[in-house]
């Protein structure tokens, strides 16, 4: 039965390879979806025949991991940038000189614009995934990585005993515009672009979520034991052990072809799937890029040629005023609907009225957009040729356009501010959507819900959540019993929500989650915060007189007590309780344990929950740091061998259980 197992998992790994390297699928999906719940289901039944890169695990794991630091066996380095051929030509005649010869053979590839990671293998199996972290460390997002089916989990055809390879990881945009437009109806916040989804997704310590993000990844790099002396060959390699490489790199003679490369991928780049900010030109040799070497943070073998942003022109047909939830007066400018970078442009942020000064926008201007890391594009400058004779200066507000109320400027800051805060109806509402977004509250409800709630007068602030009832959400539109019952539902679990989310759900101005958290963990009951005075507030390290006094001016507003009051009322936990941290004891503080094979009385992942519960952290490779290893049945052989060779202590399940006080001796 084991051999058929691992007979049907190379198949399976095969079959992947083929559809997400390949490209050129041999069996139709659900005959491949047929083959991996056959393995599922023979898997279920045989567990001590387990593999950590089974086919199956892709869809990862529901027990949170906290990601380990781990230095990486080859620094990460970035790339020098360069914007201009001249820039281009200057590397060269640096990399000529250097070298004492007259050509030399470049290898051009894209610049993806996604996230950094190193992988690494052994005997054809992934055993780790690095962040690039701070290029000497990174995180080990193993887990996670494995979730993304253009890694594989095995390697093919002829590939080395130990093998290091890195690429970035991405979304592809069509990919990311539904990902965002789903988020956008469930009511959660939208990533700016691909790149930031992407990094955001590899962050999630739950690695089933990640499983479910459209993740890709392609490689460009082997840093060490290369099978070639030409990087153009090593990426043909990579290609051949199943890793996705893309088929437009070039080997380039000269400089004239490096420069036809760039053009032609600086206009063609709007046909990929996925973002590029640039061409990464390569020396080819390795034999030559070794004998220039490194600078600390680049190599002098290979440079950046950054893409310039694309801009648009078009008409600005009206300035309009949005009040945040701080009360803060943003500036947008709604054009007419023009494409920028593959998506229709309809508006742009102006950020202040100092940027409406130094753009001096009139009425009817022609304007260039151009696209930031923010999810609407910005406005760089004026056509100011075409400005039409009688064309007015764009004014900034002096009133509220939402309550009326005379905006005032705070010292120091370049917004504008709605001073009206508790009955200006987009500072409320923005309130209650803070306090029901994920990192604070968590409460299933959309912004559209919420408007409705506040239009029809069921609640006036987010302490008024916990007293809507069936009847008063059943009338709602859209609202059928089963949204009733899971927002509900989610209301009620909001209730277990720990102390430091709830001060951040608060909305105290200056407090972000950071904050929250340095507050709580000095400071364990909302009662004693309000109690505090300014001086010890002060006291706690990172808060300062700004942060202190807008807490001491947040609990003076009857408004805010009000809201206290009736999250007191609804048992929302405001103070820290010792059961928050699930924490039983710290017998294993500090410790870094790594798990392997199959245990009797508990799973494998409630066994890192255990370990995780008793203070010690969960590792996933073995090091001279791990402190140490429980083996279960059919633990790995090389894992063992390799623990026993660092004379790294080795528990039974029964020795653990014993050492964590689970089971008497
Ligand atoms: S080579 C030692 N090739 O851009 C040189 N990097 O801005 C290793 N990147 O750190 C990097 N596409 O994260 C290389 N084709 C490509 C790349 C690429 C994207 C990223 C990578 C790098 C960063 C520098």
């Amino acid at each position: 039965m084991q051999e058929y197992i691992e007979e049907l998992r190379n198949r399976l790994h095969q079959h992947n390879y083929n559809y997400y390297v390949l490209h050129a699928p041999t069996i139709s999906d659900k005959e491949f979806d047929d083959l991996l719940e056959e393995l599922r289901q023979l898997e279920l039944q045989y567990p001590q025949w387990y593999d950590e890169n089974s086919p199956t695990q892709r869809v990862g794991s529901d027990i949170d991991v906290h990601f380990v630091q781990e230095p990486h066996m080859y620094p990460m380095l970035s790339l020098a940038n360069s914007y201009s051929k001249e820039d281009i030509i200057d590397f060269d005649t640096r990399v000529r000189k250097t070298l004492g010869i007259d050509t030399v053979v470049y290898t051009c590839e894209l610049k993806y614009d996604g996230v950094a990671v190193s992988l690494y293998y052994k005997d054809g199996k992934l055993v780790r995934a690095l962040t690039r972290g701070d290029g000497v460390k990174g995180d080990n997002i193993t887990t996670n990585i494995r979730t993304i089916k253009t890694i594989p989990a095995v390697l093919h055809g002829d590939f080395p005993q130990e093998i290091e390879i890195r690429g970035e990881v991405l979304m592809p945009r069509t990919k990311f515009n539904e990902f965002n437009l789903q988020r956008e109806k469930q009511g959660e916040q939208v990533f700016a672009n691909p790149r930031n989804a992407a990094a955001g997704s590899l962050k999630l310590q739950n690695s089933s979520l990640v499983a479910k993000r459209p993740l890709e990844a392609y490689m460009y790099y082997i840093p060490a034991n290369q099978p070639s002396d030409s990087h153009f060959e090593n990426l043909q390699i990579a290609r051949s052990w199943g890793f996705a490489v893309p088929t437009v790199a070039k080997k380039c003679e000269n400089l004239n072809e490096v420069f036809d490369y760039i053009d032609l991928w600086n206009t063609k780049r709007k046909e990929l799937q996925y973002d590029i900010d640039g061409i990464v030109i390569k020396v080819d040799s390795i034999q030559l890029q070794q004998q220039l070497g490194y600078t600390a943070k680049i190599p002098r073998w290979a440079i950046a040629y950054k893409f310039k942003a694309e801009q648009a022109r078009t008409r600005l047909l009206s300035v309009t005023f949005q009040v945040g939830r701080t009360g803060a007066v943003t500036p947008v400018a709604n054009l007419e609907p023009v494409k920028l970078a593959g998506t229709i442009v309809k508006r742009a942020t102006l950020h202040n009225s100092d940027q409406i000064q130094q753009l001096d926008l009139h009425t009817d201007d022609y304007v260039f957009i151009e696209k930031g890391g923010e999810i609407i594009p910005k406005i760089v400058s004026v056509d100011v040729q075409t400005r039409h004779l009688f064309a007015q200066k764009i004014q900034f507000i002096t009133h509220c356009p939402e309550c009326g109320t005379e905006l005032i400027r705070l010292q120091g800051e370049s917004a504008y501010y709605c001073p009206n805060q508790y009955n200006c109806s987009p500072q409320i509402r923005g309130r209650i959507e803070h306090f029901v977004s994920r990192k604070a509250m968590d409460i299933g409800l959309a912004e559209a819900t919420i408007e409705q709630l506040f239009t029809q007068g069921l609640i006036h602030d987010a302490g008024d959540l916990y007293s809507l009832t069936y009847e008063q959400l059943i009338q709602l539109d859209r609202f059928a019993e089963k949204s009733v019952r899971n927002l509900l539902q989610s209301i009620e679990q909001s209730k277990q929500v720990p102390y430091y989310r709830v001060l951040y759900a608060l909305g105290i101005r200056y407090v972000g989650e950071t904050v929250a958290k340095t507050l709580a963990k000095a400071i364990p009951s909302i009662e004693m915060l309000q109690a505090a005075s300014i001086m010890q507030l002060e006291q706690i390290p990172e808060i300062g007189t700004k942060i202190a006094e807008s807490i001491k001016q947040h609990f003076r507003e009857p408004y805010s007590l009000n809201i206290i009051e009736k999250l007191k009322q609804a048992g929302v936990q405001l103070s820290t309780v010792d059961t928050e941290h699930k924490q039983v004891n710290n017998v294993l503080q500090g410790a870094s344990v790594i798990v392997s094979g199959v245990f009797q009385s508990y799973s494998r992942d409630e066994m890192k929950e255990l370990i995780e519960q008793y203070g010690g952290r969960n590792v996933t490779s073995i090091s001279k740091q791990t402190s140490c290893m429980i083996a279960g049945d059919g633990v790995g052989p090389s894992k063992l061998q390799k623990a026993q060779e660092l004379g790294i202590p080795i528990l039974t399940e029964d020795e653990f259980l014993v050492k964590i006080g689970l089971k008497s001796v």
